[in-house]
């Protein structure tokens, strides 16, 4: 499925984000930036061993921000390491940080001129964040970034399996359906 916003076009596609070609491609760290499992093993696994070593000198990242390394044996150029909540303790306080991870990555993905971006479903994994409360914050910070600001030209959600997918799309047919895109 896909919608425009701004100059942009958001598409949601099943599969796996290490094998996209954007220009850059978003990894759902931890704090130490130093890897993990789910998405962030994945992406780790599929550079190489030079990301980690790049990752060791940028001193780690707070949640809520990211930051750009190289991609290394990936097609995508970049890989932007954003952090986001862990749901069942940041709570009040999830909804904005999640969506300041999607505003923070695409910000990033602007001061280095890049034109496409591809996003996993932050925080819905291990860091337990309900796929349908997460999809439509996610959406919708997308969207209002790409309605205010120019360049980014293409967004992709890789949503990596059946649930997650129906998930998105249910969100951005609301979005659509109110008209908030
Ligand atoms: N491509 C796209 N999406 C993926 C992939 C992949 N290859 N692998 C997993 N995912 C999906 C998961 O199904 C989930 O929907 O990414 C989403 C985020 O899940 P996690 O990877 O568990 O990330 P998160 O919930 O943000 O937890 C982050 O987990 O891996 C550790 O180091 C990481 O400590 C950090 C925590």
């Amino acid at each position: 499925m896909e919608a425009r916003a701004g100059q942009a076009v958001i598409e949601l596609l099943q599969g796996d984000i290490t094998e996209q070609d954007t220009e850059a491609i978003v990894n759902a760290a931890n704090r130490t930036l130093l890897g993990g499992g789910g998405v962030d093993g994945a992406i780790h696994r599929a550079a190489g061993p030079q990301l980690l070593s790049e990752c060791r000198t940028l001193g780690g990242c707070e949640t809520g921000d990211a930051k750009i390394t190289r991609g290394y044996k990936m097609k995508a150029r970049h890989v932007i390491h954003t952090v986001g909540p862990v749901y069942h303790s940041a709570g009040q306080k999830a909804p904005e940080l999640l969506a300041r991870c999607y505003r923070r990555s695409l910000e990033v993905a602007s001061e280095n001129n890049l034109k496409s971006i591809a996003f996993p479903s932050i925080s819905t994994g291990a860091y337990g964040y309900p796929l349908r409360e997460a999809a439509p914050i996610a959406l919708k910070t997308v969207a209002d970034y790409l309605n205010s600001h120019e360049g980014i030209q293409t967004v992709r959600f890789i949503l990596f399996g059946k649930e997650a997918y129906e998930a998105y799309e249910e969100a951005l047919k609301d979005l659509l359906q109110e008209k908030a895109l």
